[in-house]
């Protein structure tokens, strides 16, 4: 057969992630500072594990309801009542999936039809285009700026809205900017759903990780539960990333159809970690407030370091990235990046993996130790004097 023909052209034709590109050579070196990996470099708090490993001891090896454990979902929608203030029936309501990332797939496999139109914001989470087109939706991008601490604004929606739009996509706060909005802003694109009558998807995974203000959800402006799927998981708060939980809350009739995907792809979510799913959402508030504050304090520093070398960069309230502006030395940010990575060791992603509107951008990751930071930072300072010498 001909090696063309083996793989269905749309996966063909569909790009590495530009993060795993950066990261293959990455790979590659040794003694490397990386302000690179999305993820906590905390390990997920003990109690935790604990579950996880009691559950183990217990013998409880085998599937779960394909929905998601009953205790779990239970625990979510209490959780998601008392945290972001929508009720959810955790029978009908609630589905417990393989991280976000296959919420996000189910989600958009369920409610598009071919060629519909999602509008969703770059710079952007990078499985969110791939996912669209997948889909077999139309992707349409909306891309945020600098000036505006890259928010999401009601009048750059109205812009790029048409008849064919179906979908809302968002994810604040926002890998890679870490961009939030505020109460105003939500309403004021919950309104936007609601008067060109979108569906939402929402993706709140980094909801708990917000520095100046609490996290305004979507869900709990009025109206908006009707027409969103909310999505949130254990990865980044609770630093529980290789547990693989995530879910979504939405009305029965898009979750009972989201099901279908899940049971026929997935089965059941691990049920070790849906075990260990529950403690944190039960009991976990002190260890993510901990987390929180060590990434306030790492934030800050990065924030002040960047300011003492002369490189803009907006404060990022939310998440834990730093999205400093890069473009003004000459280099393109993939230029920028792999020369940092060989004349200093230090590993950031370019800002052009998260989409066109992060070029001249680099984003870089606070989830690693202060002492790491400090010698990113210091070594930072060395090649952007290189650049200006
Ligand atoms: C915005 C966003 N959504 C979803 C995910 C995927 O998370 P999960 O581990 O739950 O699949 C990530 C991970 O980096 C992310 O940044």
């Amino acid at each position: 057969m001909n090696p063309q023909s083996r793989v269905a052209k749309h996966v063909r034709d569909l790009p590495f992630s530009g993060i795993r590109t950066f990261f293959d050579i990455v790979a590659t070196r040794k003694d490397i500072i990386s302000l690179g990996v999305g993820e906590p470099d905390f390990d997920a708090p003990g109690a935790v594990r604990e579950a996880a490993i009691g559950s183990l001891e217990r013998g409880e090896t085998h599937y779960t309801s394909n929905r998601g454990d009953p205790g779990l979902r239970q625990s979510i929608a209490r959780y998601v009542s008392r945290e972001f203030g929508a009720d959810y029936d955790w029978e009908k309501e609630v589905l417990v999936t393989v991280g976000v990332s296959e919420a996000i797939d189910i989600a958009l496999r369920t409610i598009l039809n071919p060629g519909e139109e999602v509008l969703y914001h770059e710079p952007c989470f990078v499985s969110y285009r791939p996912s669209i087109l997948l889909a077999g939706g139309t992707p349409v991008c909306v891309e945020t700026r600098r000036e505006d601490e890259f928010r999401l604004t009601r009048p750059m929606l109205e812009q790029a809205v048409t008849p064919r739009t179906r979908v809302l996509m968002l994810n604040f706060p926002c890998n890679p900017t870490g961009a939030v909005l505020s109460r105003e802003d939500v309403e004021d694109i919950s309104d936007f759903c609601i008067r060109h009558d979108l569906l939402l998807l929402t993706d709140e995974i980094y909801a708990e990780l917000t520095y100046e203000r609490k996290h305004v959800s979507f869900i709990s402006v009025p109206g908006m539960r009707e027409r969103t799927i909310f999505l949130h998981g254990m990865s980044k708060a609770w630093a529980m990333t290789g547990f693989r939980i995530g879910y979504a809350c939405c009305p029965f009739d898009i979750s009972e159809n989201m099901m279908k995907l899940h049971q026929y792809a997935i089965m059941s979510a691990p049920t070790t970690g849906q075990r260990a799913a529950a403690e944190a959402l039960e009991h976990g508030e002190q260890a993510v407030a901990a987390m929180v504050a060590e990434y306030n304090r790492r934030r800050n520093y990065l924030i002040s370091a960047f300011e003492e070398m002369g490189v803009p960069c907006h404060t990022p309230a939310g998440a834990f990235y730093a999205f400093p502006y890069i473009g003004g030395f000459g280099l393109s940010s993939r230029d920028f990046a792999m020369r940092l990575l060989e004349t200093q060791n230090v590993a950031a992603v370019p800002g052009d993996a998260f989409g066109r509107s992060g070029i001249g951008f680099l984003r870089c990751a606070y989830a690693t130790s202060m002492g790491n930071l400090r010698e990113a930072m210091k070594r930072l300072s060395v090649f952007v004097g290189t650049l200006r010498s």
